[in-house]
């Protein structure tokens, strides 16, 4: 049986009875398939992507196209699992119409939402994206796309007054509307903190085990990036040495002639190789 499809009155419900709410990131066809046959309840086409799909050193570069070409492949696999949409940098910080025309471009590919990143200084956009009739993730503390800003990707919110912006930010967009936000790298009793004064849920990531729910890097968690390793991620598969294992059997049997074996090979009558090798073939 298909698994219940997560929407945004799911959010809120989640919350109201204490169901952790479980999302990873995902970039393409195969992978939204494997998600969608498990129990995840949302995906998310995160411009992480930039990283680990297409090798930049960050996230500033995404584009939208590039979103929207990942987001309709997710959006094939997954019938049964939300498809949150990331806003790329550079897509939503010019005006809010501008965020409204990107914002409706992830919609119209399928997209259940989008998630953009910041706080109190988009209170405006997140209003305008709401009133436009799409429903806003925010995502504050560690936020990758102004991570430079932030002194690299470093843990937000130590000290009194960071942890206080981090809570304004996060409340200013339960006030401009959001319906859920993503806490990334922030201590776990602030996280927590946060989720206990919101009504609105809280994903975290590296942001302990008292939020509402959890988001996990595909790449990350299956041990398929080396370029980063955040203390926070926990490595629950380790397809990547599968897979290096794999090639390096395929490359030894393709050496010593083992595969293709006959079992992988097509057959054809002797004697039809026979006709078509009789004479040379001509060809005018
Ligand atoms: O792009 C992404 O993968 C994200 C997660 C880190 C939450 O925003």
């Amino acid at each position: 049986m298909p698994k219940e499809r997560l929407n945004v009155p799911g959010f809120r419900a989640a919350k109201r009875a204490g169901t952790r709410i479980k999302m990873v990131t995902c970039y393409d066809y195969t992978g939204a398939v494997l998600a969608d046959r498990s129990p995840v309840d949302a995906v998310l086409v995160g411009d992480s992507l930039g990283m680990v799909m297409m090798g930049y050193s960050g996230t500033t570069g995404v584009s939208m196209e590039e979103m929207l070409h990942h987001l309709r492949a997710v959006v094939r696999g997954a019938p049964n699992t939300m498809v949150v949409a990331d806003m790329p940098f550079g897509s939503y910080n010019v005006s809010p119409e501008q965020a409204v025309a990107n914002a409706n471009e992830l919609m119209r590919a399928g997209a259940d939402c989008v998630k953009l990143e910041g706080g109190i200084p988009f209170y405006d956009t997140v209003r305008t994206l709401v009133r436009a009739g799409i429903p806003v993730m925010g995502h504050v503390g560690l936020t990758p796309q102004t991570a430079a800003a932030l002194g690299g990707f470093k843990v937000q919110g130590r000290d009194a007054e960071a942890a206080r912006q981090i809570i304004d930010d996060a409340m200013s967009l339960q006030q401009a509307g959001a319906f859920s936000v993503v806490l990334e790298m922030v201590p776990a009793p602030l996280a927590h903190h946060i989720t206990e004064h919101l009504t609105i849920s809280t994903i975290g990531i590296g942001a302990g085990n008292g939020c509402d729910g959890q988001v996990l890097v595909w790449h990350d968690m299956f041990g398929l990036y080396d370029r980063l390793a955040p203390r926070f991620v926990k490595r629950f598969a380790e397809a990547g040495q599968v897979i290096s294992e794999g090639l390096a059997a395929y490359c030894t049997e393709v050496d010593n002639g083992a595969f293709p074996g006959p079992e992988h090979s097509f057959k054809m009558k002797q004697e039809e190789l026979l006709l078509a090798t009789a004479e040379p073939a001509i060809r005018s």
